[in-house]
């Protein structure tokens, strides 16, 4: 089964082909470099820049798997982020689905991001592979969650941010030391060249059983110091900061995945996901940690994986076609910029 996906709900206009959930027959992703210099994404721009982008992005993917765009019959479904995200973002990619869509008479497939995020370790892998009940972490720019996956379609939430999302943290800190965005890159980057215990900033765990996440503290430290400095940054200030900041994170994460472990000692799995899963030092620590419990850590198998991007879409496309085949019509796909991963899932099997 070939699915042709598209993902806009930020701020990159992927498009890819996926087969069967897992095997990448093409994938072209236009990152829009124009909100680095404002540390930021600005939605006015991601949405003209999506309207800009869509069709070349769509004809490079086709014409990378070998399609002309007037011939694309043996592509059985097509995909598309419905929500959450930016709303003007989502619009590019629904609509051009949409009508899509009906030109082709090829059934659409709505998906919910981070059910994407999720489905991105089904890419490149044996679908046996993938354990149940297994926790999942999704970090992103707009997400820090915890699930617990127990089937296809059946996931409980357990923790989530009550503030701002881990990926926010990485980019606000990169920002407010005066580096580029997106910030998670950068600061890793610095990160490797400082001291991990240069600085201690809080680990702020919540109450003893919480899991849930706050790094708004963490973000304000961040500024405090940079605030009471009236030394000139240097470098290996800011590396220090990096390295110290990344280090905090990461035992945030320890902390709490421990605690579900704990709470749940069925799971023989963890997952690691979204943007921030494609930092190199989260990664080596939080797989440290599974050992120690002896469980599998799993985590996108390409770094572009764990970013925004389309084929994701298409693996979890697939899943949900293959859970409930009445989810597929030819019909107009709303985007929603808010939109519940459970509520989603309970939607979606009860068509
Ligand atoms: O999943 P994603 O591409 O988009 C959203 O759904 O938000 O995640 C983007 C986030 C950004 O905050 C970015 O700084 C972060 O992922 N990120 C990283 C790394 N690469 C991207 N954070 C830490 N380390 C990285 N290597
Ligand atoms: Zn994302």
């Amino acid at each position: 089964m070939k699915i042709l996906a598209f993902e806009t709900s930020c701020d990159d206009t992927a498009v890819a082909i996926v087969e069967n959930g897992n095997k990448v027959l093409s994938n072209v992703k236009l990152t829009q470099k124009e909100h680095n210099k404002y540390g930021g994404v600005v939605p006015e721009i991601a949405a003209r820049l999506h309207n800009e982008n869509w069709r070349e992005t769509l004809e490079l993917a086709l014409k990378n798997a070998k399609y002309n765009i007037d011939d694309i019959d043996d592509i059985d479904y097509l995909a598309v982020t419905k929500g959450p995200g930016l709303q003007t973002s989502l619009l590019t990619g629904t609509t051009a689905v949409s009508f899509l869509s009906l030109l082709y008479k090829k059934p659409l497939i709505p998906v919910h991001h981070v059910y994407g995020h999720i489905c991105a370790n089904f890419l490149e892998r044996n679908e046996n592979e993938i354990k149940f009940p297994a926790l999942v972490l999704t970090v992103s720019g707009g997400h820090t969650q915890m699930h617990l996956w127990k089937s296809s379609l059946n996931i409980e939430l357990l923790g989530t941010t009550l503030d701002d999302a881990a990926g926010e943290a990485f980019d606000k800190t990169a920002k407010m030391l005066g580096l580029s965005y997106p910030g998670g890159p950068i600061v890793s980057k610095y990160a490797k060249k400082g001291d991990r215990h240069a600085i201690d900033f809080p680990k702020i765990y919540l109450t003893k059983d919480s899991l849930d996440f706050s790094f708004s503290g963490l973000k304000a430290s961040v500024y405090r110091l940079l605030e009471q400095r009236t030394e000139k940054i240097n470098d290996k200030f800011i590396a220090d900061t990096c390295a110290s900041f990344e280090y905090t994170v990461g035992k945030i994460f320890e902390k709490k995945i421990t605690r579900v472990l704990e709470k749940f000692p069925q799971i023989s799995q963890v997952h690691f996901t979204g943007g921030v899963s494609a930092n190199t030092y989260l990664k080596q620590i939080l797989s440290d940690l599974c050992k120690k419990n002896n469980c599998e850590f799993l985590t996108p198998k390409k770094i572009e994986y764990s970013t925004d991007n389309a084929e994701m879409i298409g693996a979890a496309a697939f899943q949900l076609i293959k859970q409930n085949k009445n989810i597929a019509k030819i019909q107009h796909i709303d985007a929603e910029s808010r939109l519940d991963l459970e509520g989603f899932l309970n939607e979606t099997k009860n068509i």
